[in-house]
């Protein structure tokens, strides 16, 4: 492994590559990485590199925003198959039909979109942002794509009307179960329980705090209770306990992996490297609109 990490750093350097991670990566890809973020904190950093190339670890539609915001940089896709499965829940002819039913509505679509998805949406948002982005546009209606549990979270925190889009991610929906929660309440009464929005709402009613990945790394340092159970995928688990090593982190459930995510490996970094793979490689009029909505989010302070 330390042959692989020492070619790796030498390949960067060579090729002015910077690798940007999620902190649902694998533990020795996220230890590697020149930055670790949620989405929200990715995008920004992607919107203002020098590097010439970019190495995504993460899932497509990070690095297709990534190649978005930088039309004219090289960004590789470690793994052609590392794809959030939500992100392919949206139905394009659907959406379009939605737009077409509810004129006086804004499209507002979670990151984890395609950028197909992203040229029918008026402000793109995360996880991280959710609430804030709604309330930051004109109109009083919302089409909120694709996630219904994100969407659901963000009705109970505003005044304005949702319409939820009837996807979600099935390591949080599916595999994050309420029988879960309650064992690990029994087993450690006096733990935080932290989970994420893409949780369904009984989950997150049951949870003591609802957070992005970026923002659980912000919070864990001030909840003052030692055992914190963590309530998403069980990368995060790693990161959190590598900045707060005095901490004791539990994976609510160690089904909740990402398979998407965990497709990336050091192995397939080198050989992104070396070989240039996988590129993304977007239509131009496709890039142009689903910036848009993108730039839209990141002015919204
Ligand atoms: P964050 O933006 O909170 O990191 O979430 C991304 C994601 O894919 C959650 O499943
Ligand atoms: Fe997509 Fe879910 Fe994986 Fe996040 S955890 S990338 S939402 S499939």
């Amino acid at each position: 492994m330390k042959e692989m990490i020492k070619e790796i750093e030498k390949l960067k350097k060579e090729k002015n590559a910077i690798i940007l991670a999620h902190n649902y990566q694998r533990k020795e890809v996220q230890e590697i990485a020149d930055f670790l973020g949620d989405s929200l904190e990715l995008a920004r950093k992607a919107a203002s590199l020098s590097a010439d190339v970019i190495i995504f670890a993460g899932v497509s539609f990070m690095a297709e925003t990534a190649k978005i915001l930088n039309p004219d940089k090289k960004v590789l896709l470690p793994e052609e198959s590392a794809y959030c499965e939500m992100a392919e829940m949206v139905d394009v002819k659907e959406l379009k039909k939605l737009r077409e039913k509810y004129p006086d509505a804004a499209v507002v679509s979670y990151i984890n979109t395609t950028a197909e998805t992203k040229t029918l949406t008026d402000i793109v948002c995360t996880s991280a942002n959710a609430v804030k982005i709604v309330e930051s546009v004109p109109q009083n209606k919302i089409i909120f794509v694709p996630d219904k549990n994100l969407g659901t979270y963000v009705k109970k925190r505003t005044k304005k009307e949702i319409i939820l889009y009837d996807g979600f991610c099935y390591v949080h929906h599916k595999l994050i179960m309420k029988k879960d929660i309650e064992k690990i309440r029994e087993e450690y009464p006096d733990a935080h329980i932290m989970v994420h929005p893409e949780t369904p709402e009984e989950i997150q009613e049951m949870a003591d705090s609802i957070l992005s990945t970026g923002q659980m790394i912000k919070q864990a340092g001030k909840i003052k209770e030692k055992t914190i159970i963590v309530g998403t995928e069980i990368g995060m688990v790693d990161r959190l306990k590598r900045d707060f090593p005095d901490k004791n982190f539990i994976p609510l459930t160690m089904r909740a992996r990402c398979r998407g995510m965990k497709e990336i490996t050091l192995e397939s970094i080198l050989n992104s490297l070396k070989y240039d793979r996988y590129e993304i490689v977007l239509d131009k009029e496709v890039m142009e609109k689903a910036k848009i909505p993108i730039e839209r989010m990141l002015k919204v302070k």
